[in-house]
C-alpha cells in the first residue's frame, strides 16, 4: 500500500512537546510552574502547531530527584495544583484538539512511598519482597557491584533488617522488584487508573532499567572510561539493565494500552540502535515509540548523524515508526551543543526526519544552558558529582515568555535562575520577529502537518558532501521534497551524482535562499539548511 494510503495515528502524525512542569508558569507566585499555568499557556502551544503535551511527572513526591521520586502514583503534588486541576488540564488539553501524555515511573518508587515503608518495616512483612532486598556478601560488603547513576554504590544498608537494598538512582528511590507479580498487578493499575481518566499515554521513564540479572552478577569494567565521565560509567551495565525479560514487562504494558482506543507508549531508554529496536517488541507489541536519542548523543558530524539517520531506518522492524529527539531535562540543551545557528539547521532536520518529533519546551525560542552557580545547585546528579559539571539545572531553568520581570514565568523569585537574557530571548519578542527561531519552528511543524510527504512520507538518503545531511521525502500523489542541510559553519556544495533535481527553497534557515528556484545543485552558506519543494 502506498504511504499516503494507510492510516496514520495521532502519535505517527502528531509534534510531541515536553513540558517540565516546574519550569512552564507558574500561576499561584510560589516561584514553582504548575498545572494552571500549563493551562493558561495552551493557546501558545496550539498556536505553535503542537499536536500533544508530554508532562514530566506531577505526583505527590518529596523531590529528591524533583518528581521522579514518587510517594503516590494516583495523586497531584500540592506544589503543582489539585485533582481538579488535572481533570481541568486534561479537557482544556482534549478540548483543542491535542493529546496529554503522563510520565510513568515504574522502576523505582520514592523511599517515603508507603509501599516501601511496609517492605522495609521487617523481612516478613507482605511487601518485602516489592524492592530488592539482598543479604551483605560474608564479609559484610554489598552484595555486588553494581552502581548507581547518580554516583556511589547502588546497594544501600538498612540497619533494622540487616540487608541491603538496590537502588540504580538515588538512595531515596530504591528499585521495584518487577520480577514479583504483585509489582506487576499494582503499576498496570496505576496505569489503567489514568488511562480510565482519559489520558492518552505515557513516557515511561529508564524502560531498560526495570529488569536486573535474576543472579545479581557483577557488571564487567568499561574499557573506555575516562575520568571526566560519570562514575556509574565505570562499568558496564550489562547485568543490570536492558535484560531480556523486560520485553514481557513492556507487553504488558501494551496490551493494558491496547484495551484502551489509541493510547501510546514511549519508553525511555539510552541503548544502541539495534538493542533500541528491540523494544518496539515482538510483532511490534512492545512500546510505540522507544526513544531514538541519537541526535543528542551522537557528535554533531554530518557523516556520523547521517549514517545513524540510516541505520536507524534499515534497524525499525517492520511497522515500526521512527521517532526523533534533540533534547530533554536530562540533557545539555541543543543550542548549547551545537550554537545558535547549527540549531536552526537541527530544528530542520528534527522536523523533516520520518518519525514521531519531541519538541524540550523552550528549544523551539533557543534557549539555553543557564550556568548555576554551585551554592544554587539543585539537581542531585550535580550536587553528588560537583567536579564533573553533570548538573542538569542548567536546561530546566523557567520559561523565557516575555521581557518582564522573571521574564512573565512568575512574579516571585523563580524556583532555578532564569537565563541572564530573557528579556532579549523570549516569547513575545520572537513571535513578532520573521527571522526568529520561534518562528522557524512555528513554520517547519505548519509545513509538516501540511504536506503529507514531510509527515508520514518514505525517506531516501542522499550522499553528496562530507558535510552535508541530504535525503528526500515523497509521498504518492504529493509533493516531494529534498531537504539539504550544512551541519558546518563553512560554505557547502551540494553537486549529487545521479540525482538531478529542480525545485523551488520553501524554508530556509537563511531567509535570502526562501522561494529562489534550484535545480541539479546547491551553494549552501555555512549553517544553512533548506527544504526545497520538488517539481
Ligand atoms: C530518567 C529521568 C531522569 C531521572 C531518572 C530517574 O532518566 O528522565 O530525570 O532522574 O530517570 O528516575
Amino acid at each position: 500500500m502506498q504511504e499516503s494510503q494507510k492510516t496514520y495515528l495521532w502519535w505517527q502524525t502528531g509534534v510531541v512537546y515536553q513540558i517540565y512542569p516546574r519550569s512552564f508558569q507558574d500561576s499561584n507566585s510560589d516561584g514553582v510552574g504548575d498545572l494552571r499555568g500549563i493551562i493558561q499557556r495552551l493557546d501558545y502551544l496550539q498556536w505553535l502547531g503542537i499536536d500533544a503535551v508530554w508532562l514530566s511527572p506531577i505526583y505527590p513526591s518529596p523531590m529528591a530527584d524533583y518528581g521522579y521520586d514518587i510517594s503516590d502514583y494516583r495523586g497531584v503534588h500540592p506544589l503543582f495544583g489539585s485533582e481538579t486541576d488535572f481533570d481541568e488540564l486534561l479537557q482544556a488539553v482534549h478540548g483543542r484538539g491535542m493529546k496529554l501524555i503522563l510520565d510513568l515511573v515504574p522502576n523505582h518508587t520514592s523511599d517515603q512511598h508507603p509501599w516501601f515503608l511496609e517492605s522495609r518495616s521487617s523481612r516478613d512483612n507482605p511487601k518485602r519482597d516489592w524492592y530488592i532486598w539482598c543479604d551483605p556478601l560474608p564479609d559484610g560488603s554489598v552484595p555486588n557491584n553494581w552502581l548507581s547513576v547518580f554516583g556511589g554504590p547502588a546497594w544501600e544498608w538498612d540497619e533494622t533488617t540487616q540487608q541491603y537494598y538496590y537502588h540504580a538512582f538515588l538512595k531515596e528511590q530504591p528499585d521495584l522488584n518487577w520480577r514479583n507479580p504483585e509489582v506487576q498487578q499494582a503499576m498496570l493499575d496505576v496505569m489503567r487508573f489514568w488511562l480510565d481518566k482519559g489520558v492518552d499515554g505515557f513516557r515511561v521513564d529508564v524502560m531498560w532499567h526495570m529488569i536486573k540479572d535474576e543472579q545479581f552478577r557483577d557488571n564487567p569494567v568499561n574499557p573506555d572510561y575516562q575520568a571526566h565521565m560519570a562514575t556509574y560509567e565505570q562499568l558496564l551495565p550489562v547485568y543490570s539493565t536492558d535484560q531480556p525479560e523486560v520485553h514481557t514487562i513492556v507487553r504488558q504494558m501494551r496490551s493494558v494500552l491496547d484495551s484502551y482506543d489509541e493510547r501510546m507508549m514511549i519508553g525511555e531508554i539510552y541503548l544502541p540502535i539495534q538493542k533500541l529496536v528491540t523494544y518496539y517488541g515482538i510483532d511490534g507489541k512492545g512500546a510505540h515509540l522507544p526513544f531514538n536519542f541519537q541526535l543528542l548523543s551522537l557528535p554533531w558530524d554530518a557523516r556520523q548523524i547521517a549514517s545513524a539517520i540510516d541505520q536507524y531506518e534499515g534497524a525499525l522492524p517492520p511497522n515500526g515508526w521512527p521517532n526523533w529527539v534533540l533534547g530533554n531535562h536530562d540533557q545539555p540543551r541543543i543550542t548549547s551543543r551545537v550554537g545558535m545557528q547549527q540549531a536552526r539547521v537541527a530544528a530542520m532536520l528534527l522536523l523533516t526526519l520520518r518519525g514521531t518529533p519531541t519538541i524540550y519546551y523552550g528549544d523551539e525560542i533557543c534557549m539555553r544552558d543557564v550556568p548555576i552557580p554551585f551554592e544554587e545547585v539543585q539537581d542531585p546528579q550535580g550536587l553528588n558529582m560537583p567536579d564533573k559539571n553533570l548538573s542538569r539545572d542548567p536546561a530546566r531553568t523557567p520559561m523565557q515568555w516575555d521581557g518582564s520581570p522573571n521574564a512573565g514565568f512568575t512574579d516571585v523569585k523563580p524556583w532555578l535562575r532564569l537565563a541572564a537574557n530573557y528579556s532579549r530571548e523570549n516569547v513575545a519578542v520572537q513571535r513578532d520577529n520573521d527571522l526568529s527561531m520561534l518562528t522557524l519552528y512555528r513554520r517547519l511543524i505548519d509545513l509538516r502537518r501540511n504536506e503529507p510527504a514531510l509527515q508520514v512520507g518514505t525517506y531516501t538518503p542522499v550522499y553528496s558532501d562530507m558535510n552535508l545531511v541530504a535525503f528526500k521525502r515523497e509521498a504518492e500523489g504529493h509533493d516531494s521534497f529534498l531537504i539539504v542541510l550544512n551541519l558546518s559553519h563553512r560554505p557547502g556544495y551540494f553537486r549529487p551524482q545521479h540525482f538531478p533535481f529542480t525545485g523551488t527553497v520553501a524554508i530556509a534557515t537563511y531567509p535570502e535562499s526562501e522561494g529562489v528556484s534550484v535545480s541539479d545543485t546547491l551553494n549552501l552558506s555555512g549553517d544553512e539548511g533548506v527544504i526545497i519543494r520538488l517539481q
